[in-house]
């Protein structure tokens, strides 16, 4: 469970990596795919503290990482990561490794649905945050961004303030594991550690996030639904003009998730999975944010396939798993009262 992490004890793993600086003058778009590789084919020896990316909390950010892996080296992927693969080697965790290096893949160990599901959410989280980008917005927050490579994979516009909050493990290694495979964020990046059940808002704001200026804020996989802890501190920091994008489950969340859980844990048995929202009071997020000021819209997620001009894949088409999905979009009111929503 989130509320006994491990304590910290730290084996040491040698990584081979190779340097990677992304030019800095483009606009907001997606990296190409080319410009994660051969990451790996230059080496140099890195340290690097892992023992708690075991942690369950851990193991979800590494699930997901893993299928942004998959997604990404599709024949017309649907996502563009290239350093998705190079964080879950230096997680190191096997059931993931298996996967990258190919020798079982998702749908062999029953989810098969990961790499397409996992996959067009980033995608379309990634194009909610490119468009508040063109349309002048210069500050971010990931909440819960775990291991996702988003800071990385795109490329940002100059002034671009982007922050990261999740627990402190994964904040601390992430950029530095990044870092020493020579790949930094476009953005001016800061990665908050913190627990998003309380205290995140003060750290965020220690690590220079400005409330007076429009935020665009990403809420990817924390679920069943993000809560009202954080919903609540969105919506107070979050002056008119700034926008936010979030997943949930509509209704009960789907078996499958649990399913998910029993069968990492039959495949190394001290994997587990666990999430800020599934042991806090459950909130509507679009009735919660229509409360406070914010007008918003949601559609399930396999909408997006059609937004992208592709069918849905059939992992992902049944009841189980993404017709169950939402995405909401929502932009906080200005005085003023109504006005469209601009998506
Ligand atoms: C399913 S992962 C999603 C990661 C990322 N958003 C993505 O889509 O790749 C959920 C994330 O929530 C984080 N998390 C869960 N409970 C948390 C808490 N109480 N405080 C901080 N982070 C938490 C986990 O560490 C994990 O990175």
């Amino acid at each position: 469970m989130w509320r006994k992490l491990l304590p910290l004890s730290y084996p040491v793993l040698a990584v081979p990596c190779r340097g990677r600086n992304p030019g800095r003058d483009a606009g907001p778009c997606l990296v190409s795919q080319s410009a994660g590789e051969g990451i790996q084919a230059e080496t140099t020896t890195l340290t690097v503290r892992c023992g708690d990316l075991r942690a369950p909390a851990a193991v979800e950010a590494t699930l997901v990482v893993a299928a942004h892996a998959v997604a990404s080296r599709a024949p017309e992927p649907i996502l563009a990561d290239p350093f998705a693969e190079v964080v879950v080697r230096g997680v190191g965790q096997q059931p993931f490794l298996r996967i990258v290096d190919g020798t079982t893949n998702f749908a062999e160990i029953g989810y098969g649905w990961c790499p397409p599901l996992f996959g067009i959410r980033a995608r379309t989280f990634d194009e909610f945050l490119l468009a508040a980008c063109r349309s002048g917005i210069r500050q971010a927050v990931l909440l819960g961004s775990g291991l996702d490579c988003r800071a990385y994979r795109l490329d940002w516009l100059t002034g671009m303030a982007l922050y990261e909050v999740d627990q402190l493990t994964l904040m601390d290694w992430k950029p530095v594991f990044l870092a020493n495979c020579g790949v930094t964020s476009t953005a001016r990046h800061r990665c908050v550690g913190a627990d998003l059940r309380q205290g995140w808002p003060s750290a965020l704001c220690k690590a220079g996030f400005d409330e007076s200026q429009p935020t665009a804020w990403i809420i990817e996989g924390l679920l069943p639904a993000p809560p009202s802890q954080i919903l609540a501190p969105i919506s107070a920091l979050s002056c008119p003009g700034s926008c936010l994008t979030a997943d949930y489950f509509e209704g009960a969340e789907p078996e499958v998730v649990d399913d998910v859980a029993d069968q990492l844990h039959g495949l190394d048995s001290s994997l587990g999975l666990h999430s800020v929202g599934s042991d806090l009071p459950r909130v509507d997020p679009a009735a919660y944010l229509a409360a406070h000021g914010w007008i918003g819209r949601s559609a399930h997620l396999v909408t997006a396939f059609a937004a992208i001009g592709r069918p849905v894949p059939a992992a992902i088409a049944g009841p189980q798993h993404g017709a169950l999905l939402r995405i909401l979009r929502a932009t906080r009111l200005d005085t003023g009262g109504l006005r469209t929503a601009t998506w």
